[in-house]
């Protein structure tokens, strides 16, 4: 095991809610028509977090040697992982009217919630089996 297990997951989970506040403040300003919320800065800014966030992701992987396919709650982060960064791109570049981009504003947040529950519940079915639902 690595001995900086604990200190990469840290790394990861505040990266992980670091890269989803900057989301949110980039669609606020989207929604609120300030060109802010695309400059090359705040992208590359939100690259490098992202980058980050994957490579302690990685690391954490190969030292629990869990990894999607072999673990379905992993696999479904991944795959949802996908479908909110291309939620994530029409809500802050593509959506053509303000109501599309509130939409898919709405539906990136709603997948950023659904993989933190699958996160933490280390289950597909995140959020209802940490609340005893499921
Ligand atoms: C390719 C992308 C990702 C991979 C491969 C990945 C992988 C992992 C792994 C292996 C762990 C360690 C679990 C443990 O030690 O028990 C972990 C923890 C965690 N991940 Fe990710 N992650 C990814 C992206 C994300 C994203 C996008 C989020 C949130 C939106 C997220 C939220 C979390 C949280 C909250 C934990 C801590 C879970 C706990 O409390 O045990 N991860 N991740």
């Amino acid at each position: 095991m690595l001995e900086i297990y604990p200190q990469v997951k840290s790394i990861h989970i505040g990266l992980v809610l670091v890269s989803g506040g900057l989301f949110a403040l980039r669609g606020l300003l989207a929604l609120a028509g300030q060109p802010l919320a695309n400059h090359a800065g705040v992208r590359y800014l939100s690259y490098g977090i992202d980058t980050a966030l994957l490579a302690a992701a990685f690391l954490l992987m190969t030292t629990l040697h869990a990894y999607p396919i072999t673990h379905d709650w992993l696999t479904l982060k991944v795959l949802l992982l996908v479908v909110y960064v291309v939620l994530g791109v029409q809500a802050l570049r593509r959506a053509r009217t303000q109501r599309a981009r509130l939409g898919w504003y709405l539906a990136a947040l709603a997948t950023y919630l659904l993989m933190f529950g699958i996160a933490r519940a280390h289950h597909p079915l995140g959020w209802l089996r940490w609340w005893g639902w499921a």
